[in-house]
């Protein structure tokens, strides 16, 4: 039966029809992405070492009490870099197909230019890289993920416009470097969470609590970053290295509270706008912001006082083209919300939110350690099935979905492998029922690490690390046993 069909899998994600049967195990095509992920800053630890430079998470942390849990930080945290052979033994146990790291600016160019290069840094991601690849295991690498060298964040960071080229020399510096070996790359993780989180509501580095105006300044120069290395690598490396580049784009799935309201509806929508469409409708759809977007975030700057300049800004001719610069749609999907029209935009107390929409969670989904984080395996179905409708039918990887744990410690995760078991069924579902074409799914994470401003009271690992010892041993959760079965099982299918 398998042989027979096999000839539909060439144009495989539509054709996928006979051989994916729910429950039987084949809902995967063959070449299909079984990973894991990291990122630098969560993971690697050597904050100093070798001639690291500061990046504005390690200052973050340093500067000022009260901004992580239990003042924790990065310093040393899994110690990867030390200690990557343990990691690279956790991604051979799991049986990985793939695995998503990001790479430490900072590490590669401490001040952030290609003026100076730190060859220990290369020294250890060609490591990385080139173990990965004799154990049969892909890279994916992101090139940010929440990490700028401080020295650039000191010259203005993300705000500023002169990122753009900065980001573009060190993009080029890393396809350069590494490109020969690796065929995927995120520009930019969670572009949302940069901006938002860091520049709003001053919860991510580089902490600040700037309404109104500064999140959708980083949001367009991370666009036009994004946009600008893209055009760098189709020209210059692509034809060589023939790899693909997108960027990873956070959301949860909006759903209207009360499906019969029309204001829920528009309020779901405006939801969408801002967090998917923020950075999907430039790449994928139009070139520029949704519309719902703008003239939301327009009514709001009359009521504010900000005249009629829009404080969201417009692309120019002088930009980049936005629209096309990704190969593939990366997604990380964790949650889902009900939403109706309110809510206030944190910094700006009592004034109501740009986007006007408040989340609420359905009482019958349960929680995952963390309060935000309610466990919705159905909505990543519905978000695949959106995104395949809504941005012209990409193919897609999921780049990140995984379950918090809090407090005692359980090795006998019981709850999150449910989670994994659902999630990776509604994910089949989506490509064989759907026809989403999806390409890879990648757990988060690989080890449990630094939670960023949680610091390491929440484990999103498939491994538990012990950071009360210097080996910071590695020992793998059931969970971790269970998604190296599932993977087994889905090549076995085949
Ligand atoms: C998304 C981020 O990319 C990652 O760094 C973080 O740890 C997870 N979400 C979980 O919050």
């Amino acid at each position: 039966h398998v042989t027979q069909t096999s000839h539909l899998r060439c144009n495989r994600y539509r054709t996928c029809v006979l051989s994916c049967v729910p429950g039987r195990g084949n809902m995967f095509p063959p070449d299909f992405a079984w990973g894991a992920a990291t990122a630098a800053h969560q993971i690697e630890g050597g904050w100093q070492a070798d001639g690291k430079g500061p990046s504005i998470w390690d200052t973050f942390c340093h500067q000022e009490k009260g901004r992580v849990f239990g003042e924790q930080n990065g310093d040393v945290s899994c110690n990867s870099y030390e200690l990557w052979e343990k990691d690279l033994e956790c991604i051979q146990q799991l049986g990985l197909t793939h695995y998503r790291l990001s790479l430490s600016w900072a590490r590669l160019l401490p001040d952030g230019t290609t003026r100076h290069v730190n060859q220990k840094g290369v020294q250890y991601y060609n490591k990385v890289i080139d173990d990965l690849l004799s154990c049969n295991v892909s890279p994916m690498i992101t090139l940010y993920h929440f990490d700028l060298p401080q020295a650039l964040q000191d010259q203005g960071g993300w705000k500023s416009q002169e990122i753009v080229p900065l980001f573009d020399s060190y993009a080029r510096f890393c396809f350069q470097t590494f490109g020969d070996r690796v065929k995927l790359w995120i520009t930019i993780n969670e572009p949302y969470v940069c901006a938002k989180l860091g520049h709003e509501d001053g919860i991510h580095a580089p902490g600040l609590k700037e309404a109104g105006i500064s999140a959708y300044l980083v949001g367009h120069n991370m666009l036009r970053a994004h946009a600008t290395a893209w055009h760098s690598y189709d020209s210059f490396y692509r034809p060589k290295q023939k790899g693909a580049v997108s960027l990873a784009i956070n959301s949860d799935w909006f759903e209207p509270l009360d499906p019969g309201c029309k204001e829920d509806i528009a309020a779901t929508e405006r939801d969408l706008a801002f967090t998917l469409g923020w950075f999907a409708w430039p790449v994928f759809v139009t070139g520029d912001y949704p519309e719902t977007m703008r003239s939301a975030i327009d009514s709001q700057s009359e009521k504010l006082g900000y005249g009629g300049s829009s404080r969201l800004p417009s692309f120019s001719k002088d930009d980049p083209t936005v629209l096309g610069t990704a190969d593939f749609f990366a997604l990380n999907y964790y949650t889902s919300r009900k939403v109706k029209p309110g809510g206030d935009s944190g910094q700006m107390l009592g004034i109501k939110s740009d986007r006007n929409a408040e989340e609420v969670l359905d009482p019958s989904w349960p929680i995952s350690g963390v309060s935000w984080l309610a466990v919705v395996p159905s909505g990543l179905r519905k978000l695949l099935k959106y995104i395949k409708d809504t941005l012209n039918n990409p193919a897609v990887y999921i780049t990140e979905n995984g379950f918090s744990q809090v407090g005692p410690l359980q090795m006998e995760d019981v709850e999150r492998c449910e989670f994994y078991k659902d999630t990776i069924f509604e994910v089949g579902k989506a490509i064989e029922e759907d026809g989403v074409d999806v390409r890879g799914y990648f757990a988060w994470s690989l080890l449990d690490n630094f939670e960023w401003a949680d610091g390491f009271s929440v484990r999103f690992g498939l491994f538990h690390v012990d950071f009360s010892d210097a080996k910071r041993s590695r020992t793998i959760y059931r969970s971790g046993q269970e998604y190296a079965k599932t993977i087994v099982k889905y090549k076995r299918a085949i």
